[in-house]
């Protein structure tokens, strides 16, 4: 066996500064979920610096626990504090720029919802060791509001700001299909409704048709549709999008960020390839990991592993039988799905992202 020197490893006693490291780490995101989920944060940026009892009387919240909080968040730098010795004189202020990481949510740094994600997936710790003994796995459902609401609010910046200037748009194609009036749109996975909101605020004259097998997804898409203006361009289905009668005839056939999580991806992807219509566009937004396993990995094959052993592999083989894909679908992964569903190519499109990957299939 190498040891870890060899293997380009840490030694043992780096190790455990290491692994500290990370306990540290998940107790900062605790914190940030609380900071925002009791609106502290919020509070700060938007009433100001506070002592400890005032952050308290205006979150309704104990100041105790909040001192404590307070305490935390200076101590591990996320906040800024005054001078004072006395605990409960000390006031704690939000720095300047720090809002559009944990308050702003339109913003692109905005990242405080993976304070929700962690709580929500270790939450499930139990049925997770179940499912690694049996088999079996955690259904998306089962995660809750706060999984669900955190994957809206984690891409809704992108999607919001970016996905038709700085993506769609550079389409070959596409952006002059979607011009055209009475262009239509399907998106499989839909989640918070987000994409679909941004594309028919893009393209004034598309309509676009959502399908999602979750119904508290559904309900929650068909609330921020409602709540942008959209619901006459913009319908959600509740549905199995690896349903066989689902049909149309759409110049955008999309799938973000979901590919990876259905249990029978093949089937997704026949039906997109059934709705597009000749000479539309198949578009599939997944995670931007290697063409290969490689150890160690860079930040997105951790952040990807991490996302598939707590969310994404448990949520895939929920329902059996499943391909059991897991966050990390590699090139090659997907395009033996893409082949098996009927499409004769993939092209990986030269659009760039930190963590995703622009795949386009041609049927
Ligand atoms: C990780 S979320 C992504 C949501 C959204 N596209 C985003 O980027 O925020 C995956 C979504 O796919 C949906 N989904 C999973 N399997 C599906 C299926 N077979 N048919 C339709 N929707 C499905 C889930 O309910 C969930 O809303």
């Amino acid at each position: 066996m190498a040891d870890g020197a060899e293997s380009g490893l840490a030694a043992p006693e780096e190790l455990v500064g290491r692994l500290l490291e990370s306990a540290i780490g998940s107790m900062d995101i605790f914190a940030v979920y609380a900071g925002e989920k009791l609106g502290l944060y919020r509070s700060l940026h938007q009433e100001g610096p506070a002592t400890p009892a005032e952050l308290a009387a205006r979150t309704g919240t104990h100041e105790r626990y909040i001192r404590e909080w307070l305490e935390q968040q200076a101590t591990t730098g996320i906040l800024a504090v005054g001078p004072s010795s006395d605990g409960s004189a000390r006031r704690y202020s939000l720095p300047a720029g720090y809002e559009a990481v944990l308050v702003d949510g339109d913003s692109e740094l905005f990242v405080a919802p993976v304070g929700r994600f962690v709580a929500s997936a270790f939450a499930q710790a139990p049925g997770l060791l179940n499912a690694y003994r049996s088999g079996g796995g955690v259904p998306w459902e089962a995660y809750g509001e706060d999984m669900r609401t955190a994957q809206a609010d984690f891409n809704r910046p992108f999607f919001i700001n970016s996905l038709v200037p700085g993506y769609l748009s550079q389409v070959p194609g596409l952006d002059a299909a979607l011009k055209t009036p009475g262009a239509r749109v399907a998106e499989i996975g839909p989640g918070g409704g987000w994409a679909a909101i941004a594309i028919a605020r893009g393209y004034p004259g598309v309509r676009v048709d959502g399908f999602d097998l979750d119904a508290a997804s559904v309900d929650m898409a068909r609330a921020n549709v409602a709540a942008a203006g959209l619901s006459d361009r913009v319908t959600i289905h509740h549905r199995d999008a690896g349903d066989g009668s689902i049909a149309g005839d759409y110049d955008l056939v999309a799938a973000f960020e979901c590919i990876h999580d259905v249990p029978d991806p093949v089937s997704v992807l026949r039906t997109m390839g059934r709705l597009v219509k000749p000479g539309g566009t198949v578009l599939v937004m997944d995670e931007g990991v290697g063409e290969e396993f490689g150890a160690i990995g860079d930040f997105t094959e951790r952040l990807m592993y991490g996302f598939s052993l707590t969310v994404c592999l448990p949520d895939g083989m929920s329902h059996q039988p499943s391909a059991g894909t897991g966050t990390v679908m590699r090139p090659p992964v997907f395009r033996r799905y893409a082949e098996q569903a009927g499409f004769s190519r993939v092209d990986i499109l030269p659009l760039e992202h930190d963590l995703f990957r622009f795949y386009a299939l041609v049927p």
